[in-house]
């Protein structure tokens, strides 16, 4: 397979609606950063936008500065999901009616270098950035296949940073032998790795929906509060040449709202910092093991305690 990136040109890019009016849209971590500007992007071009979000305060004061910015009827609503306990995750369905449908998901939340575990006891980032999704999306997949819908998943190039041995275990406890970058790399390599066995999943049963994940680029946010020292202080080198939020956020829309998003199915997309654009992208060769994909899926099906058949 050739590594070589290929930019979504002007033209290409082009190829999607500006008008989202009556999409559902379900975004997580949408009360910050990418997630948030995604969310204010989204409504604007008239999408309804469900925060899945933990913190009610912080939703509330979201959603007032969107509404403020907006000239359409979007419906904005706080939809109360906490990514560190998957019995929030198991309820989060139920928020819904049973025949409403989901156009979008966008598994946008994370957190980097959080130390601890999960309500459950599993490994803290991977929780969040990755388990919490997988029993989300698996969840929601009867909204999501009512719309032919979109599984988005904001994982980062950070996933470079995974190393094999880890996909083995341990998943639950801290961890904390192992360095918080990479645990960071092997739940973002999960997410990219969950999304190719999705869509492997989804082609078998006639493509209902699309999936694809993402890096929105270096982005100018918050999440790197919980770095340490060292790990600060290249980020702070960094900070003049990385993408601002606006910009973290155009890899999400454009996969939101791109045409024919068949084509998207299963790929990594990235936002250059230096080359500023949209690419495609394989990933590294250990997102690309068939094999580990499908040992992540059975996993993580153990550790949530459930089994999914992509119908
Ligand atoms: N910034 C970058 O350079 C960069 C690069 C590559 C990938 N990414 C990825 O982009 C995504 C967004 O990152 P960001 O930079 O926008 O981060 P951010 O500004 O720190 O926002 C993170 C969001 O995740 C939410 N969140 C954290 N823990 C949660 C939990 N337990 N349950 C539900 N929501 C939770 C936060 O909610 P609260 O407001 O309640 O805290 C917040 O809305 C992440 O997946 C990140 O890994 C970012």
């Amino acid at each position: 397979m050739s590594d070589k990136p290929i930019r979504i040109s002007r033209e290409a890019a082009r190829r999607h609606t500006e008008d989202m009016t009556g999409k559902n849209i379900v975004i997580t971590g949408a009360t910050a950063g990418v997630g948030k500007e995604t969310a204010k992007s989204l409504a604007k071009m008239g999408a309804n936008i469900y925060f899945a979000t933990r913190n009610p305060d912080k939703t509330r004061d979201t959603i007032a500065e969107i509404r403020a910015g907006l000239t359409n009827g979007s419906v904005l609503e706080h939809k109360p999901l906490d990514l560190n306990d998957l019995d929030s995750v198991r309820q989060f369905p139920s928020l819904f009616g049973d025949n409403d449908h989901i156009d979008v998901l966008i598994n946008n939340a994370g957190v980097a270098h959080e130390t601890g575990v999960t309500k459950q006891g599993i490994e803290r980032i991977f929780g969040i950035n990755y388990l919490g999704h997988f029993l989300l999306t698996m969840r929601l997949m009867p909204h999501l296949q009512r719309a032919k819908g979109r599984i988005i998943s904001v994982s980062s190039m950070g996933h470079s940073s995974a190393r094999r041995e880890h996909f083995d275990g341990p998943f639950h406890g801290p961890c904390e032998n192992i360095h918080p970058q990479v645990l960071y790399g092997r739940s973002k390599a999960a997410q990219i790795l969950f999304t190719k066995a999705l869509q492997r999943r989804l082609d078998q049963n006639g493509r209902s929906c699309a999936a694809a994940s993402l890096h929105p680029g270096a982005v100018r946010t918050r999440i790197f509060d919980t770095y340490g020292v060292v790990s600060k202080a290249f980020i702070l080198m960094l900070w003049p040449i990385m993408v601002d939020v606006p910009e973290g956020a155009r890899t999400s829309v454009y996969l939101a709202t791109r045409d024919r998003p068949e084509e998207s199915g299963g790929k990594y997309f990235y936002y250059g910092m230096f080359r500023k654009g949209i690419y495609e992208k394989p990933g590294t060769a250990l997102v690309n093991d068939e094999a580990l994909s499908e040992q992540l899926w059975k996993q993580s099906e153990e550790l949530v305690g459930e089994e999914f058949a992509v119908g």
